[in-house]
């Protein structure tokens, strides 16, 4: 068995130093994992700005980290629809005005396991348009602002990579054909993760500094069942997190936390992060066996002309 690199615990929060300075972008941060690792980041005097759909639920998440950590803590919300290229657009516009820099953009946004075959506003597959394309795009109208900053792009996957289809159906991206709700979702995280490694090597080709890195919350009890999956779905994960074979949304959240502020000689990229105790669902956080699909060239070259065709950005190195 390998040792974890951070100890006998792996990686938490005890590992923070001051993070006052610091810039943190999360997705989809009013609830789940992506409220938890705002309130560790904010805890130690980061500033957050959540990039959310909802305005109600985002002003209820910031009052409530508000009540809890004190009133003047840095964290602010623009409004942001993965499911509508426009919406991130006009996100990332704002984005641009207010923060003068990124240290990292941390992609946590998701639905998942949508039971019937549904599209965002541009077409796409849900769970693919949102997962995939839309953090596709908003990555890409950030980068030279994170790139500005010496920042990172923190992407986080899932251990579905490795369910499902394991490739990208590159012939049917809308799943017109075999739709399925765990294996559309198994794709759009397996599409986002591709994304991730096939950037790393763009950017080192084009001689830049941004770090990226991929990572994994293990099963963790948020509301990502509840909100988009089917009642079949909702009933098992709600039961499922009543055992130890799922973990609360804060510990969900330290892989991602870990990737935003570790010291770079700490992490690779090439690698991906998570639970590391039984199948990858909890346990200490560290390095993850990774399968080699998810690093396969080929597909992820596709995968980026495609994307780059669909959401109708070129990106610019
Ligand atoms: N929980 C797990 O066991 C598990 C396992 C593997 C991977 N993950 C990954 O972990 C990440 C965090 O998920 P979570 O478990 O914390 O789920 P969650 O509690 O449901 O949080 C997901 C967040 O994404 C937001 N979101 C959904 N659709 C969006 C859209 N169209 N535009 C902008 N924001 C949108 C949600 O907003 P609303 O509140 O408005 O819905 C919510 O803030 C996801 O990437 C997920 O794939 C989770």
């Amino acid at each position: 068995m390998s040792t974890n690199q951070f100890g006998k615990k792996g990686w938490t929060p005890e590992r923070l130093g001051n993070l006052s300075g610091k810039t943190y972008l999360v997705t989809g941060a009013n609830t789940g994992a992506g409220f938890e690792a705002s309130k560790i980041l904010l805890s130690k005097g980061a500033e957050v700005v959540m990039l959310n759909r909802n305005e109600t639920k985002s002003a209820k998440a910031i009052s409530d980290l508000k009540a809890e950590l004190g009133p003047n803590v840095k964290v602010s919300f623009i409004k942001m629809d993965l499911a509508e290229l426009a919406s991130v657009r006009n996100a990332a516009a704002e984005v641009i005005k207010k923060a003068s820099k990124i240290d990292a953009l941390i992609c946590n946004a998701a639905i998942a396991q949508v039971p019937t075959q549904k599209f965002t506003k541009d077409g796409f597959e849900s769970q693919l348009g949102v997962n995939h394309y839309g953090h596709f795009l908003l990555c890409g109208l950030l980068y030279n602002r994170i790139e500005e900053s010496n920042g990172r792009i923190v992407v986080v996957g899932s251990e579905g990579y490795k369910m499902g289809i394991k490739t990208i159906q590159s012939d049917d991206m809308n799943w017109d054909k075999n739709y399925n709700p765990m294996n559309t979702y198994c794709h759009s995280k397996l599409a986002q993760m591709m994304f991730a490694y096939e950037l790393q090597d763009r950017i080192r080709s084009a001689n830049k500094n941004v770090k990226v890195y991929v990572c994994h919350p293990g099963a963790s009890a948020t509301s990502l069942i509840k909100t988009s999956g089917g009642l079949r779905d909702r009933i098992i994960f709600g039961l499922m997190s009543m055992t130890p074979l799922v973990q609360s949304a804060e510990k969900g959240a330290y892989p991602e936390v870990m990737c935003a502020t570790e010291e770079e000689e700490n992490l690779n990229q090439k690698a991906y992060y998570g639970p590391t105790g039984r199948m990858q669902w909890t346990g200490p956080v560290g390095e993850c066996k990774l399968e080699p699909h998810a690093q396969d060239k080929a597909i992820a070259t596709k995968l980026w002309a495609v994307s780059e065709k669909e959401t109708s950005f070129k990106w610019n190195f």
